[in-house]
């Protein structure tokens, strides 16, 4: 762990410079008392270049918290692009405007408050890009509804399908047992190319999904 640390931080402090929008964000939440699960900066950061990669214009968040990683994503479709970010809990979701506004991403930025699934159904596409880091129970149908919306070629990431590797545990509790369905639900599914890669850091021993959509 604190080789995993020590790493993250020395890349960090080589590839990551100082960011007062970000910085302002990561103060904000936790003086909400919101959780410290955002994605890292690096990850953060390879989201951001993802959207880039692809050219992404129309971006879709599962899973807001504060903004953190909207705020990457957002400033990838910048300024003609946008980001559809859906979260649960209105409380996150205002302290993720506030962020937004302050990172002049408001008008980027469409939060949608309510449950997930519900927001997805009356979603149309097509999105470029979708990253789906909400309740891991619903990741299955979570996914499901970013095939349905993606482009061709679009691109989706789950966060969180390792978690300490618990994965490979088949009587794990409730999120272990949604990460799961969603991993046979991504194997099954004819429509995407997939790998999942493991990674260490601040966030402990985790890691992604990454499909692409034929
Ligand atoms: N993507 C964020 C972190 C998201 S944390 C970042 O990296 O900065 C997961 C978020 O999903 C929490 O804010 C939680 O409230 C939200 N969430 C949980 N269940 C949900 C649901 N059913 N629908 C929408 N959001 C949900
Ligand atoms: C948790 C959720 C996340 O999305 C994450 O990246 C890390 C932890 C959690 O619920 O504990
Ligand atoms: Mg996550």
């Amino acid at each position: 762990m604190d080789t995993w640390n020590a790493v993250e931080d020395y890349y960090d402090g080589l590839l990551l410079g100082e960011d007062p929008a970000l910085d302002a964000a990561r103060e904000a939440n936790a003086a909400a008392g919101l959780p410290p699960i955002d994605v890292s900066p690096a990850q953060g950061k390879m989201l951001h270049l993802l959207a880039r990669a692809i050219g992404a214009r129309r971006v879709l968040e599962v899973g807001t918290l504060g903004g953190y990683s909207t705020i990457w994503l957002a400033r990838a479709v910048q300024p003609e692009g946008s980001v559809v970010t859906c979260e649960l809990d209105p409380h996150h979701a205002a302290v993720a405007r506030a962020n937004l506004e302050r990172a002049g991403l408001a008008e980027t930025v469409d939060v949608r408050v309510g449950p997930a699934l519900r927001t997805l159904e009356g979603l149309t596409g097509p999105f470029d890009l979708a990253f789906v880091d909400a309740d891991k129970t619903s990741n299955a149908e979570y996914f499901a509804h970013a095939v349905r919306l993606s482009r061709p070629g679009g691109v989706i990431v789950v966060d969180n399908v390792v978690r300490g590797g618990r994965v490979v545990d088949a009587d794990g509790d409730e999120a272990v047992a949604g990460t799961r369905r969603f991993a046979a639900a991504l194997a099954a599914e004819e429509r995407v190319d997939a790998t999942v890669i493991q990674t260490v850091g601040s966030k402990g021993h985790d890691g992604f999904a990454l499909a692409v959509v034929r």
